[in-house]
C-alpha cells in the first residue's frame, strides 16, 4: 500500500513519540524574537534557545514536523522553484531532537531504524556521507550499523556542517542519500557529478557542538545534542514510487486544480509547479501574519506570490487566479493545519486583492521588458531596466531574473542594487532615527515579575544603563534604565502597555515613564533625582490608578476577541493589540466591515459577559494542553514550553502573560468607539472600558441634549426632526435653484434690449460687472440662443484686469470671426486672446481701456457686415 503524504508524516511522529520525543507542533513561520532569522527555515529554529541553554523545557526530546520556508535570508531556494525536482519555498521538515539526552549513536540508529525497518526503505539503496574529520561517526556507520565503507563518503566542506545563521548552534552532520537508481543521471556525494538527480539526500543528522558567535568562535554548547531534518516531500517521493517531488500526491492535486484554473492541459508544464509551490509558502505566510508589502517579510511574501501571478498568465490565465487554488491546498493540508481552515477567507482575499493590483500593471511591464529584450546586445539586462520594472510596474527583481531566464538572459544584478541603493539614500535623507539607548546592552539577570498580586515591592538594584553603557552609579539624570531583582511594574508584552510609577532610594527618587523588557530582565526608563548605585535596595512602585485602567482595557480585549470570533466567525483571528490606560484597541482579520447591527451585537455581548461577573482563573500549563483545552494562541508567538491561560467563565480562554481584572464586573462598561479598515482584510476596532467608557456616554448625551434643545424636539424625536428638516432643505434649494433661473433669463432679456442693428444685424455689445470668467461662457451660449443671428461682446472689467467673451452666430461667421473680434478689442486693454469662428475669449490688464475698446466694436463690425 503506498502511502499518503498525510500518513508518512504522521508515521514519523508515531515512531519517534513511540521512543519517548515529545511531539510538539510547528511553530510559525516568522520568527518570534529571532532576528537573526527570516522566516523559519528548519525544524529546530523553536528549539535554538534550549539547545543553547538558555531555555529550559519539560522534555529532552522532541519529535516535529515543521513549516519551513526558504526564500530570502541565509537558505533561498526562491530562484529554483520550477526548475528542479526538488527545490521549494514551502517544504515540511520532519526532525528527531535530542537536548543532551542522546547523542551520536542513538541518532544514527534511529534514522537507521525508521527507514529501513518502519518504511521498509532497502538498505543497499541507501548511502551515507560524514563530515571528515568525524571518524566516530563513520565508525558508528561502519560497525553499529553494518553499512559497508565504501558507501561511508567522508565531506570535508560546508555541506557537511551545518549551522542555522551566520551564528547560533551548529555542528557537523552526517547525511543519508537515496539512491534513484542507475537509469537517472548523476553521482554519488562528493563526486563530479553529484549535482546530478541520482542520489538524492533524504535526511540529515546534525550532531549540534557548538555556538557560532559573529566573530566566528566557536563555542561549545553547554551539552552535546541532535537536530535532524527530512523533507517530507523528499521521503513521500521516494515512498510513492515517483522521482519529482512534484509527482507526489499533494502536488498532483495542486498541479491538477491549477491547470483547470488557468486552462492548461500539460501537466507537466514547469510554471504549473511553480505555482503550486508557491500556493503552499504564500497561504502559510499569511497564516502566520505576514502581509505582502513593499519591504522585509511582507516583500518576500509579494515577491512569491507576484512570481506565481505572472506563471499563471504565462499559461494563458486571463482572470485572477491564484487565490482559487486556496481551496485545493485547505483539501490536502487541512487536516494536519487547521488554521488553514480557519483562515481560508482572509487568505483568498489578500491573494486575491494583491493579484488585482498587481494584474493592472503586469503586462504592460511584460511588453517593456520584451521590447528591451529584443534591444539589448549581449545577454544581460541593465541594471536600470529591472530598476525600472521594480520601481513603475512593481516587478520584483526576481521576477524580471526568471522571465530573463527563460529567454537566455541574465539580469545586471549590481547594477540593479546600485539604483536602489540611490533611491534609498534619497528616501532615508527625510528619517533619521533617534539612537535607542538601551539597545546594545546585554543584560542577563532574570527579573522575578510580582505585579500580578503586589503594586509594590521591596527590591534591589541590579543593573543600571545610561547612554548605552551599564554603569555602577547615576546622578540626576535622565534617560536612565533601571533594573531591579524583582519588580511589580509590569514590562511592555502581548500588547499592554508598560507600567509607570516610582522607585525610590536612601538618597534617590526615580520617576518610572515606561517598562520594558531586554531579554530576561525588566528595564524601567527613569528620570532619577539623587544618587543611585547598584546594589541599593529600593521600594518599587506602580501608579495603580492607571494600572487598574489598563487591567479593565486587557480583559475587555479578551472578551471583544472571543465575541468576534462569536458573531463575526471562527476565522477571525488577532492581528494585533494594544491595551494602555485610556483605551483598547484591536486589530483582527476579516474581509469586510463590520455593520452597525454587528457592532451592536459585540458591544451588547460583552456588556452581557462583564455583568455575568464571571471570575477571572488564570493557570499554568503545558503550551500543548493549552491549545488543547481550546485556549485562543496567536500565530506567529512564540510560547514557552508552560504558558499562562486566562479563563473568563466559558465564554473566553486565552493564552497571556498581562495583567487582568479579579472578575470581569471590576469592567463596568464596555463601549466601542470606533471600527475601521487598516489594511486588506483587517480591522481594527477601538473602545473603551471603565469610567472612561460611562464618561463617553454621558458626553453623547450631552451633545444629544444641545442637540434637542437647538432643534426644539424632544431627544427621542430628533432623528424625525432632522429629517423634516432636511427634507425642506432639499425643497428650499429647488426653490432657490428656480428662482435664479427666472432671474438670469430676466437680466438675459433686458441685455438683449440694448442690442442695436448693424446693417440689419442683431449686435450686442455690453460691460457686464461682477461676472466671474468660468460664468461668461454659459451667459454668452444663452445670449447667442435668444439673439438667433448677430454678434455678441462681452467685456467685464476688475480691479486689475479684464475678462472679455465674443459670440458669432454660425450663419455669420464668414463676415465675421469671434477670434478676430476679440483680438481687435483685447489688443485694446493689454491683452491677448483667440478662439474659435463662433466663440472666443480673451484677458486684459488694462481695465481702464475696456469701455474706449468696447465702443470702437461698432466701426469695426460696420466695416465687415
Ligand atoms: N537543521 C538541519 C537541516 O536543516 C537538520 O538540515
Amino acid at each position: 500500500m503506498t502511502l499518503s503524504t498525510a500518513q508518512i508524516r504522521q508515521t514519523f511522529i508515531d515512531f519517534f513519540a513511540k521512543q519517548g520525543h515529545q511531539p510538539v507542533s510547528s511553530s510559525s513561520l516568522i520568527p518570534h524574537g529571532d532576528p537573526t532569522l527570516l522566516f523559519t527555515n528548519a525544524g529546530m529554529n523553536q528549539f535554538k534557545d534550549t539547545f543553547l541553554g538558555t531555555e529550559k523545557r519539560a522534555y529532552t526530546r522532541a519529535v516535529s514536523s515543521q513549516r519551513c520556508v526558504r526564500a530570502g535570508g541565509k537558505h533561498n531556494d526562491l530562484e529554483n522553484v520550477g526548475y528542479t525536482a526538488r527545490h521549494h519555498t514551502f517544504f515540511e521538515m520532519l526532525g528527531n531532537f535530542s537536548f543532551g539526552d542522546y547523542f551520536k549513536r542513538e541518532a544514527i540508529q534511529f534514522a537507521w531504524r525508521f527507514l529501513t525497518e518502519e518504511l521498509k526503505l532497502p538498505k543497499e539503496k541507501l548511502l551515507v556521507t560524514v563530515y571528515s574529520e568525524d571518524d566516530e561517526a563513520f565508525s558508528i556507520w561502519e560497525n553499529d550499523i553494518g553499512v559497508p565503507a565504501e558507501k561511508i563518503i567522508r565531506i570535508s566542506t560546508s555541506d557537511n556542517f551545518w549551522s542555522m545563521g551566520d551564528t547560533g548552534p551548529c555542528g557537523p552532520c552526517s547525511e543519508i542519500f537515496y539512491d534513484h537508481g542507475e537509469h537517472i543521471w548523476g553521482g554519488p556525494p562528493g563526486s563530479p557529478e553529484e549535482d546530478g538527480d541520482r542520489f538524492i539526500e533524504i535526511w540529515n543528522l546534525v550532531f549540534m557542538q557548538f555556538n557560532r558567535q559573529a566573530d566566528g568562535e566557536m563555542l561549545p554548547l553547554p551539552k552535546p545534542s541532535i537536530d535532524t531534518g527530512m523533507g517530507l516531500e523528499r521521503i513521500s517521493a521516494i515512498l510513492q514510487n515517483v522521482h519529482s517531488n512534484y509527482e507526489i500526491d499533494l502536488f498532483q492535486a495542486l498541479i491538477k486544480s491549477a491547470a483547470v484554473i488557468v486552462g492548461t492541459q500539460d501537466l507537466e508544464d514547469k510554471s504549473l509547479r511553480v505555482i503550486a509551490d508557491h500556493i503552499r509558502s504564500c497561504c502559510f505566510l499569511i497564516c502566520d501574519g505576514a502581509m505582502p508589502s513593499n519591504e522585509g517579510r511582507g516583500y518576500v511574501l509579494r515577491r512569491i506570490i507576484r512570481r506565481a501571478v505572472r506563471h499563471g498568465y504565462k499559461l494563458g490565465a486571463n482572470e485572477i487566479f491564484f487565490y482559487r487554488l486556496v481551496d485545493t491546498l485547505c483539501e490536502q493540508m487541512g487536516e494536519f493545519y487547521p488554521e488553514l481552515r480557519e483562515q481560508k477567507a482572509v487568505l483568498e482575499k489578500v491573494l486575491k486583492v494583491e493579484e488585482e493590483q498587481f494584474s493592472r500593471t503586469l503586462a504592460r511591464g511584460m511588453t517593456l521588458l520584451s521590447e528591451a529584450l529584443e534591444d539589448i546586445e549581449g545577454t544581460v539586462v541593465p541594471g536600470e531596466i529591472v530598476f525600472k520594472l521594480y520601481d513603475t510596474y512593481g516587478f520584483p527583481a526576481d521576477l524580471t531574473n526568471d522571465v530573463a531566464r527563460e529567454k537566455g538572459f541574465t539580469i545586471d544584478e549590481s547594477g540593479f542594487e546600485a539604483c536602489m541603493q540611490q533611491q534609498r539614500e534619497r528616501a532615508q535623507k527625510s528619517s533619521q532615527f533617534g539612537a535607542d539607548y538601551g539597545a546594545s546592552v546585554q543584560l542577563d539577570s532574570e527579573t522575578v515579575f510580582t505585579g500580578y498580586d503586589a503594586t509594590e515591592q521591596q527590591s534591589t538594584v541590579v543593573a543600571l544603563v545610561l547612554n548605552g553603557k551599564p554603569v555602577e552609579t547615576v546622578n540626576d539624570a535622565k534617560d536612565v534604565l533601571i533594573v531591579l531583582d524583582s519588580t511589580p511594574f509590569y514590562a511592555e508584552s502581548g500588547g499592554q502597555v508598560g507600567d509607570t510609577g516610582s522607585i525610590s532610594g536612601e538618597n534617590a527618587t526615580a520617576t518610572i515613564g515606561d517598562t520594558l523588557k531586554m531579554g530576561a530582565s525588566f528595564a524601567h526608563k527613569a528620570e532619577v533625582v539623587g544618587t543611585l548605585s547598584v546594589g541599593d535596595h529600593v521600594s518599587a512602585s506602580i501608579d495603580s490608578f492607571q494600572r487598574q485602567a489598563i487591567k479593565l482595557n486587557h480583559s475587555a480585549t479578551h472578551l471583544l476577541h472571543a465575541a468576534l470570533r462569536k458573531v463575526l466567525g471562527e476565522h477571525v483571528t488577532q492581528k494585533g493589540s494594544l491595551v494602555d490606560a485610556e483605551k483598547l484597541r484591536f486589530d483582527f482579520s476579516h474581509m469586510e466591515a463590520v455593520s452597525h447591527n454587528q457592532l451592536h451585537t459585540i458591544e451588547a455581548m460583552v456588556n452581557q459577559q462583564i455583568r455575568a461577573n464571571h471570575s477571572l482563573t488564570t493557570k499554568l500549563m503545558n503550551i500543548d494542553e493549552a491549545k488543547a483545552s481550546g485556549a485562543m494562541a496567536l500565530f506567529g508567538e512564540k510560547y514557552d514550553d508552560e504558558v499562562r491561560v486566562v479563563t473568563m467563565g466559558d465564554f473566553s480562554t486565552e493564552l497571556c502573560g498581562g495583567t487582568h481584572v479579579a472578575s470581569t464586573g471590576e469592567i463596568g462598561t464596555f463601549k466601542i468607539v470606533s471600527e475601521s479598515g487598516i489594511a486588506s482584510g483587517i480591522r481594527r476596532i477601538e473602545a473603551i472600558t471603565g469610567e472612561a467608557a460611562v464618561e463617553f456616554m454621558q458626553h453623547q448625551q450631552l451633545k444629544l441634549a444641545e442637540l434637542a434643545t437647538l432643534l426644539k424636539a424632544d431627544p427621542a424625536a430628533l432623528p424625525e426632526r432632522v429629517k423634516a428638516l432636511q427634507t425642506s432643505i432639499k425643497e428650499l434649494e429647488k426653490q432657490n435653484q428656480q428662482m435664479q433661473q427666472k432671474l438670469n433669463s430676466q437680466q438675459g432679456q433686458d441685455l438683449l434690449n440694448s442690442a442695436v442693428s448693424i446693417n440689419g444685424v442683431s449686435v450686442l455689445i455690453t460691460e457686464m460687472q461682477g461676472v466671474e470668467a468660468k460664468s461668461l461662457r454659459n451667459i454668452l451660449d444663452d445670449l447667442k440662443n435668444r439673439i438667433g443671428s448677430g454678434v455678441v461682446c462681452i467685456g467685464v472689467a476688475s480691479d486689475e484686469k479684464v475678462n472679455l467673451i465674443a459670440g458669432v452666430t454660425k450663419d455669420l461667421t464668414d463676415k465675421v470671426k469671434a477670434g478676430e473680434l476679440i483680438n481687435h478689442v483685447a489688443s485694446q486693454v493689454g491683452g491677448k486672446g483667440g478662439g474659435r469662428p463662433d466663440m472666443a475669449q480673451a484677458g486684459g490688464s488694462q481695465p481702464e481701456n475696456l469701455a474706449k475698446a468696447l465702443d470702437s466694436v461698432n466701426t469695426w463690425l460696420q466695416e465687415r457686415l
